[in-house]
Parts: structure tokens; C-alpha cells; sequence
């Protein structure tokens, strides 16, 4: 087809905040985009993949202050690491914007200016309670209560009050026009129950002004009519998606061929910004909407939301070193539905590698290989009319419905259900060697004609599959098509699979490497990261342990890394306290449970596993202690532990508390 009939397609990532090494939660998006650029290009559309960074902004400021470079050095470096990342995992993007890029700042400050200049931006206050991590400011209404304390209902932080002069989008203006917009395009956000989010949580109740502009910090595209200000966060980092394209400048055709987007791919936590902000600045900048937003799930992490600013992320990058890029790929878009959550473990990749890869198609390829030397000297053979209807027919027909099967998955961006397609036509294949028994036909010479078919039917379907799985897993399809032989581009298309029965007679096979190697899950997972939750330690009082093995083996040391972020380090809350209590907990021998003051923070219960140190615990009221007092509350012996207690062994084996200097507030924070 020529180039200009195709049909175009055009698909976004966010752009990801470069603020540490991306995870496999951006990778998730990420290799979602780029298996459905291929899946396009494969089916004959003109598609164009856009990825890139979001690099301003208040955060990214701080954290290169505090690895004491610039921000822009700062990024560079993150941004080298993302793109080497999505080489390893084999991302065909496009292009790749970065918001610090001076196309997209020059067309960023344009955009500012025609919505001030048309009314849709004005001046004012701004008051609210700001979560630094999170970059988000927050309606008193918005915070959630946490042991006392108002903090950030995205991270569970601290927010401080902020009041700053600030421009606002108009965006109550678009409210009645976007709620009918949504409500007569059941398309544009998916999955469909976060439409009915947007319109119930969001739109119906009536929307605020947003805040565009910042005066607090500088690392940003600053507002050229007023250089005090700098764009804030989504203004800037929504208008990547046109500003890539060329949109506002003299050269617009990318623009031109492929606005409207057909999809943005996004995680539900920014659903929001694409189906409410971004459709509304479209629409004042005179624009078509993207067709579709599509909100996927999260991956979580001991059922957490895995995040750079919770710190409990996976990495793709060890992973990809020891099982190949494909089988990370191909866990990613098959273990959860697009647009459910899903805990990642290694041991459940570890068991679907094995399972599906290793065994179901693994074995398939080897099978059908090996009996093709084994019975036809590594020929294939001709069709013959030795044909056994109720067992080939289905698999034939099964085989040959597959193309469209996988398509109209795909075109639902149900990677999963696309991918047990495909499976299912590989357990079908399966089962088709055990009802057919080559290995029986084989002894017999009169049955070498329908042995014949039985191999070219297996051969025929690996074929399918190893064309229908190169969107998911773009290098083993060649490593496939290697061992069956098959060299002639033409038999690796789409269009070949129009009619089942292609693989020519003649081709010669050729058995190679196992695809997948079978692999032991239990070894595996004392290789991978030692800090897996499915690995952690289980117990439950993890601090009586850890009490225990001071008096054990007091000399032994657990495994830390050689080093650690500072940002690691700020993720602990370390506060000073002054006991008010202090007693045993009855039934156990290890536990003191303490009462707490932190001054203006409040008082708290923690427990802690040194009784054996401490025969007259009373004694201790009135001190002052230091405490980690962030720490996911825990329950021991039915009581719950909202901290931990730092302390530390002497030489005569006495338990010391850690302690501070005269004068210090209780509530102080350490650090
Ligand atoms: O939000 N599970 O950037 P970001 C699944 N700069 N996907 C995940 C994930 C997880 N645990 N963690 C991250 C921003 N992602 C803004 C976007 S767009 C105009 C601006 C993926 O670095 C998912 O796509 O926080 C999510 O929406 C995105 O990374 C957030 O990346
Ligand atoms: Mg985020």
C-alpha cells in the first residue's frame, strides 16, 4: 500500500518526570505504546510513536540542589539513562520530547500568551496546602488524616501551607461543553468507568481554576509577559503531545498528518489532567481532541502502588540481563488486563516465563522442529490427502480466525486477551500432537502421508504465531522463523496469514537453541533482588527478630547496599520523642510498649523488642528518645506499632537508646 493511502495512527506515553531511573511502571506504558505502533505497522497503518520527559518544575529543582549540579544536568543525565532503558527493552519511538527542548518552550509560551490573550487566563491568589513531592496543591477538603496529621492523599506526606500570585485557566467556562462532549463520545475515555469517574468525581460537581503559573521556583518555561512567573506543570507538560508535532511553527505537517492523537496511553493517577485539562486547552487553542485517553492500572509492589516517590520500585534493567527483553515484554502485557492492577513478583513472572514461554510455545517450536528432521530429514513435506476432518479442521479454522481474534483485541488495547488468543491457539496445537501421536504414525511407513499433514499443520500454525507475537516480543519471532526455515520476508507478514497452508514445501528446518530455557524458579528468585517482598522476611514482629539476633549474633550485620540515595535517606521521617510510658506487653518476653510525645505532632504508641534489656521500664519515662516515625504501622501481639525505636548495643552488651544533646523540642526532626 502506498504510503500516503495508509491509515495513520498516532500513539503518546506521558512524558515521565526524569526526578529519578525510570521503573517498570513507566516501562509497562512505555512497551504498551510501542507493541501497538508494531501492531499497526504490521496490520499497514502509518503509525507515529511520541514519548519524552517532563523536566520543569519545583522537585526536579531541589533534587539537583541537592546532588549539587544544575537541573538541566541534572535531567541530561536521567534522560541518557530513559533512552538507553527503552533501547535495552527494544522501544521504537518516534521522536522523543523533552520539555526543556526550545521548540516545545517557544510554542509553551505562545500557547500561554493566545490564552491570555483571549481571556481564558487571569491573575489572582493562590492558597492551598502543597505536597513538595507530589508537586500538587491540595484543598484542606482533599487531605486525608494519617495518625493525626493532614497529609497528601496521593503519598501520605506532610503538606505545608503556600499562598502565591498566580495565573488560572478559566476552567469553568468549558465545564457544560466538556460534560457533553464526554457524554456523546463514549470512546474518548477508557476504560469506560473512569469516564463516569471524571463526570461524577470531577466535571458534574462543578470545576475549580487552574492554577498555571508558579513564582516560588525558576525551573520552568517562564511566562514571557511576565517573567516572575514560570508555565506550571500542565500547561507545559500536556502541550508536548502537539508541540512534538510541530504545532504553532512553520512546519506543521506532522501536525497536519497526524492531530488528532488516536490514543493516549496514561496510568489512572493522570486521567484526569488528559480528560479534563488537555481536552479544554484543545479546545480553546481551536483544536480537535485526542480520540482516545486510556487509563491503565498501576503496577503495585507489595500491594503499594509502585512509585519514584515511594521508593519501592522494580527496575526492568536486571531483569531484561538474565531473561531477555522479550520476556519481560511479554509479562508486562500478559499478566494483567490493560487497565487493572496487578502486584508484580518476580515469582509470578518467573512462573508465566515457564509456563507460557518455556512450555506452551518453547516446546511447540522444539516439537515441531525436532519431528520434522526426526521423520522428513529437516524437509517440509507436501499437503497430502491423508486429512483427518475432525481433528484438522478446527485447528485450521481456529488457526486461520486467529488474525482477526488478535485484532479485534488489540483494537480494545486488550494486549492480554490478545495474547491468550494466541495462546489458546497454541494449547490447541498441543493437544492436537497428543491426539495425532506422530511419534506412532512415524512407525508405520503407510502413514507417512498423514504424518505429512500433521507436521505442516504444526508448522503452519508456529508460523501464525510467530508473525501475531512480533508486536509483543519483536526478536523472537526471527529466532522462530530461523529454526522452521522460513527466509522469504513475504511469508513474515500479515497479509500471508490471509490463507492458512503457506509454508512452502521444500523449506528446510532447522533445529536451534531451546527458545526459553526452562528455568528454576526457586534458584532464580535468591538471584534476583534479594529486597522482593514475595522474599522478605514474612514475620510478623520483625523488630523482636531483630532484637534476637542482636543477642545472638551480635556481630553479624544485615546486607546493606555499598550506598544508598539521599533521597532514601529523606524518605525516613526521624523525629525526636519523650516517653510518657513505658511497660511491658503482657505474654512477651522482647516487647516494651511505649508511649510517646513528638510535641506539636502528637502522641503515638510503638513497640519495641529490647525488654530483655530493660528489667525496671518505668525508668525510662521522661526521656528522650529518637524514633523513625513514618513507618507503616504494624501490628505485634495485638497491639499496634506506629514507628521504630533506635538504639544501639555497647560493648558490655547494654542496650543505649539513641539519644540527643540538651534543649532539642520533642517532635525535632533528625535528619
Ligand atoms: O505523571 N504502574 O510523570 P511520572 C503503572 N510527568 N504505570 C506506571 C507506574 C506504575 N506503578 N508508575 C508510573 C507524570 N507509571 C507526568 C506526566 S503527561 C503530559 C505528564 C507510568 O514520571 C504511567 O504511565 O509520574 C504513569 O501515568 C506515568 O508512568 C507517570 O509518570
Ligand atoms: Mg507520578
Amino acid at each position: 500500500m502506498c504510503q500516503e493511502c495508509k491509515k495513520k495512527f498516532y500513539i503518546t506515553t506521558p512524558i515521565y518526570y526524569p526526578s529519578g531511573n525510570m521503573h517498570i511502571g513507566h516501562t509497562y506504558t512505555t512497551v504498551a505504546a510501542d507493541t501497538m505502533t508494531r501492531f499497526k505497522r504490521l496490520t499497514g497503518h502509518d503509525a507515529y510513536f511520541l514519548t519524552g520527559t517532563d523536566e520543569h518544575g519545583q522537585k526536579i529543582e531541589m533534587k539537583a540542589a541537592e546532588a549539587g549540579v544544575t537541573p538541566k544536568e541534572f535531567v541530561d543525565k536521567i534522560v541518557a539513562e530513559t533512552k538507553k532503558l527503552w533501547e535495552l527493552m527494544n522501544i521504537q519511538y518516534d521522536d522523543f520530547i523533552r520539555t526543556t527542548d526550545e521548540r516545545h518552550e517557544k510554542i509553551v509560551q505562545k500557547i500561554f500568551r493566545q490564552f491570555y490573550e483571549q481571556g481564558d487566563i487571569y491573575k489572582s491568589e493562590y492558597e492551598g496546602m502543597y505536597c513538595t513531592p507530589c508537586e500538587s496543591f491540595w484543598t484542606p477538603s482533599q487531605l486525608v488524616e494519617k495518625n493525626g496529621e493532614k497529609v497528601c492523599p496521593d503519598c501520605g506526606r506532610p503538606c505545608q501551607p503556600m499562598k502565591e500570585e498566580s495565573y488560572f485557566f478559566r476552567m469553568s467556562k468549558y465545564q457544560d461543553w466538556l460534560i457533553d462532549y464526554i457524554e456523546t463520545h463514549p470512546d474518548f475515555i477508557q476504560p469506560a468507568a473512569r469516564a463516569n469517574e471524571m463526570l461524577n468525581n470531577f466535571l458534574r460537581p462543578g470545576l475549580q481554576d487552574l492554577c498555571v503559573s508558579r513564582t516560588s521556583f525558576k525551573w520552568g518555561v517562564p511566562v514571557d509577559f511576565d517573567d516572575k512567573h514560570v508555565v506550571y506543570v500542565w500547561i507545559d507538560a500536556l502541550s508536548n503531545y502537539i508541540t512534538a508535532l510541530g504545532y504553532g511553527t512553520d512546519h506543521d505537517e506532522l501536525m497536519q498528518k497526524y492531530w488528532p492523537a488516536n490514543v493516549h496511553l496514561v496510568g489512572k493517577e493522570i486521567v484526569r489532567f488528559h480528560t479534563i485539562y488537555w481536552p479544554i486547552m484543545l479546545h480553546a487553542l481551536g483544536l480537535e481532541l485526542p480520540k482516545q485517553v486510556f487509563g491503565h492500572g498501576w503496577l503495585l509492589f507489595g500491594g503499594d502502588r509502585m512509585a519514584k516517590s515511594k521508593g519501592n520500585v522494580q527496575y526492568a534493567q536486571p531483569i531484561v540481563a538474565r531473561y531477555g527483553c522479550d520476556a519481560l515484554r511479554y509479562y508486562l502485557m500478559r499478566e494483567m488486563p490493560f487497565g487493572a492492577d496487578g502486584n508484580y513478583t518476580n515469582e509470578a513472572f518467573l512462573t508465566r516465563m515457564n509456563a507460557d514461554l518455556a512450555n506452551d510455545l518453547g516446546n511447540l517450536v522444539s516439537r515441531t522442529v525436532a519431528m520434522i528432521e526426526k521423520y522428513f530429514g529437516g524437509v517440509v513435506p507436501a499437503w497430502t490427502d491423508a486429512v483427518d476432518a475432525e481433528l484438522d479442521k478446527p485447528l485450521h479454522e481456529h488457526c486461520a480466525a486467529l488474525p482477526s481474534l488478535v485484532e479485534a483485541q488489540m483494537d480494545k488495547l486488550q494486549y492480554s486477551q490478545a495474547l491468550a488468543e494466541i495462546w489458546k491457539v497454541i494449547g490447541e496445537c498441543n493437544k492436537y500432537i497428543d491426539l495425532t501421536q506422530p511419534w506412532i504414525l512415524g512407525k508405520d511407513p503407510a502413514k507417512k502421508d498423514r504424518l505429512a499433514n500433521v507436521l505442516l499443520t504444526l508448522a503452519e500454525c508456529v508460523r501464525y504465531v510467530a508473525v501475531l507475537i512480533y508486536p509483543f516480543m519483536p526478536t523472537t519471532p526471527e529466532r522462530i522463523f530461523q529454526q522452521l526455515g522460513v527466509t522469504d520476508e513475504a511469508l513474515k507478514t500479515w497479509d500471508s496469514l490471509a490463507t492458512f497452508g503457506q509454508l512452502p514445501e521444500g523449506t528446510k528446518v532447522c533445529k536451534g537453541e531451546a527458545l526459553f530455557p526452562r528455568i528454576d524458579v526457586k534458584k532464580e528468585l535468591e538471584v534476583l533482588n534479594p529486597s522482593q517482598p514475595e522474599e522478605a522476611p514474612k514475620a510478623e514482629p520483625k523488630q523482636e527478630k531483630k532484637a534476637e539476633k542482636k543477642q545472638e549474633k551480635k556481630h553479624e550485620e544485615p546486607e546493606y547496599p555499598a550506598e544508598i540515595n539521599i533521597d532514601t535517606f529523606f524518605q525516613s521521617k526521624i523525629q525526636v520523642g519523650r516517653v510518657l510510658e513505658c511497660t511491658n506487653v503482657p505474654k512477651s518476653k522482647k516487647l516494651l510498649q511505649f508511649r510517646l510525645s513528638f510535641g506539636k505532632d502528637g502522641e503515638r504508641t510503638i513497640l519495641s523488642g529490647i525488654a530483655q534489656y530493660y528489667p525496671d521500664p518505668a525508668a525510662l519515662v521522661g526521656k528522650q528518645i529518637v524514633a523513625i516515625t513514618n513507618l507503616k504501622p504494624r501490628m505485634m501481639m495485638g497491639i499496634e506499632s506506629h514507628g521504630m525505636i533506635l538504639s544501639a548495643v555497647d560493648g558490655n552488651d547494654n542496650l543505649r537508646l539513641v539519644s540527643v544533646g540538651e534543649g532539642v523540642e520533642d517532635g525535632a526532626i533528625v535528619g
